[in-house]
């Protein structure tokens, strides 16, 4: 089992280029098997969360290549509509598969992921909208049987809480729903975007995707084909190479995303005196001579993301002042803090607040990456800390981040792969 032991302290610089969208990629891919044909997905990362996609793909009888940065899907004989617990318990987001499998099969028998570390994450969003344009649920031994006998219908939908992935299942259900569907409340990330330009090239007709009201009107399933397209760049992993600039950085320029699709992220991380320059296509980012305290609450887009909270709080935790965090998109998304205490970080945990009172400095420890995001602020919070920080469970890590190590060296940082056995030998 390999561990990434960070050597503390190295001013970053250069430039680097983001891959495209995980959360994104994961939802185009499942979408893949609306139409039968072959699909061309340019700008796919390197990383395990699509492995296991394709697997789930391969499993509905798709055939599935990667050159390069490239995924070439044949859908032609994808006819299988079940797919196994083996591989829906290792990524959650195999739950989008759900809307296409409907659209295409008019069925669909899919393993109930179960919760995560971050929380229950209930699917009760999916089921009650997928209900309401004509599907019936029948849930067995930890697998839903889903089936729509009439065909789909078109439905006016409210959603409680703007989810990413009911909102995603519902649209592409909908696609080939008969008559006019409305989701309100819809989710508006630009990963939604993406996908609705993708449904589109393929025949849908969907309007308003990146506002609160998506509106889709159905098309036969027979008109829809195969088309290329070229994934949306990932925010998040922008996100966090921003952070790693604003932590130890001279300018560090990171590009291949939009900087509006970061906008409030980049707004709270600049208040905290960080010097951030616009270009079109990404941001320059310098290390200021020391950071503000700053509050933040997350939410759905466009407020600020979830999967940037632990990468900020890294930044909070070397601040000026007392910042006050709060998590309302999931429920136990603070597990990584306790491995920022270790290396020297004052934060109180109290249900979804967390308080970080700022420290001069943070120490190299051996500590454990939690979950995708929490792992990486950890290797954040390594490049800052005195000494060497080994960080263990990096296969979460690697779920969404190709070359995570190689990147950051790139940028001159110090950081190394090393056996977890031979890293424990040295302590
Ligand atoms: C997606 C992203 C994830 C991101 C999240 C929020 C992917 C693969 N993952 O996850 O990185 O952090 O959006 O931006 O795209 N909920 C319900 N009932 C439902 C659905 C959701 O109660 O039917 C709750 C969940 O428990 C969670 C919250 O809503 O607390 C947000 O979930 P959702 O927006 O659906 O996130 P995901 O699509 O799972």
């Amino acid at each position: 089992m390999q561990i990434i032991k960070v050597e503390g302290g190295h001013t970053l610089s250069g430039e680097v280029y983001v891959e495209g969208a995980k959360n994104s990629v994961l939802k185009l891919m499942a979408a893949t098997i609306m139409a039968p044909g072959v699909y061309r997905i340019s700008r796919v990362p390197n990383i395990s969360d699509v492995a296991v996609m394709s697997n789930v793909l391969r499993e509905l009888g798709a055939q599935v290549d990667r050159i390069d940065h490239q995924l070439i899907i044949d859908t032609s004989n994808a006819d299988g509509y079940s797919t196994p617990y083996e591989l829906v318990k290792k990524m959650r987001a195999s739950i989008a598969v759900l809307g296409p499998l409907l659209a295409r099969h008019g069925k669909a028998r899919v393993s109930m992921p179960g919760g995560c570390q971050i929380g229950e994450r209930k699917l009760d969003l999916h089921f009650l909208s997928l209900e309401h344009l004509g599907t019936n649920f029948e849930f067995e031994h930890g697998v839903v049987k889903a089936s729509a006998p009439n065909g789909l219908h078109a439905a006016s939908i409210y959603l409680d809480f703007a989810s990413v992935g009911a909102t995603e299942n519902i649209m592409m259900a909908a696609v080939v729903a008969k008559g006019t569907t409305i989701i309100d409340n819809a989710a508006r990330e630009p990963e939604i975007v993406d996908l609705a330009n993708f449904l589109n090239k393929m025949g849908a007709k969907i309007t308003g995707a990146g506002s609160p009201v998506i509106t889709i009107e159905g098309v036969s399933q027979e008109s829809l084909h195969a088309t290329d397209h070229e994934t949306v760049g990932d925010r998040i992993e922008a996100g966090t190479f921003v952070v790693a600039g604003a932590l130890c950085g001279d300018k560090v320029k990171v590009r291949g995303f939009k900087p509006e699709h970061l906008g409030l992220a980049l707004q709270k991380i600049r208040q905290m005196g960080v010097s951030i320059e616009y270009l079109e296509d990404g941001v320059i980012v310098s290390k200021p001579e020391h950071l503000n305290a700053i509050d933040i609450q997350t939410l759905p887009y466009p407020g600020f993301p979830t999967d940037m909270q632990a990468q900020l709080m890294v930044m909070t935790s070397l601040a000026q002042g007392n910042s006050i965090i709060t998590e309302n998109v999931f429920e136990n998304r603070f597990m990584f803090a306790g491995e920022l205490i270790r290396m020297g970080a004052n934060i109180r945990v109290d249900g979804h607040h967390a308080i970080s009172q700022g420290v001069t400095k943070l120490s190299g420890a051996p500590v454990a990456s939690t979950d995708l995001r929490g792992g990486a602020a950890l290797v954040l919070a390594g490049l800052v800390a005195d000494g060497t920080t080994m960080i263990s469970g990096i296969e979460h890590i690697n779920r969404g981040y190709e070359d995570f190590v190689g990147k950051l060296n790139q940028l001159g940082a110090k950081l190394s792969l090393v056996e977890q056995e031979a890293a424990l030998d040295e302590e």
